[in-house]
């Protein structure tokens, strides 16, 4: 399974669960019971903003649709934001959530 580690936005560690590739990455996290923040829920406003420490290589940033802002190389909006259909089952990712 797919490793997520979410983290505040002090750095701290909030959660780890593991992914699917069903639901975007923020809904996930939801479902988790870890609060990122939605506003728009559809990649137009930032509100749900993670950065990404490690695995970015292994996101799709325009899962569930596409994004209407730029977002910096780092970043990916978590309410669009999926894993990629050939992520390696011991992939590992970590975020840090803006807004958390
Ligand atoms: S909630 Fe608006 S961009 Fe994700």
């Amino acid at each position: 399974m797919v490793k997520i580690t979410i983290k505040d936005n002090q750095g701290q560690s909030i959660n780890t669960f593991d992914a699917h590739q069903d639901e975007s990455l923020g809904t996930q996290a939801q479902d988790q019971g870890i609060p990122i923040p939605f506003s728009c829920g559809v990649g137009a406003c930032r509100t749900c903003v993670g950065r990404v420490h490690k695995g970015k290589e292994y996101l799709e940033e325009e899962l569930i649709g596409p994004k209407h802002i730029t977002t910096e190389d780092n970043e990916v909006l978590t309410c669009i934001c999926g894993l990629k259909s050939d992520i390696p089952e011991e992939a590992e990712i970590e975020m840090e959530i803006e807004n958390l």
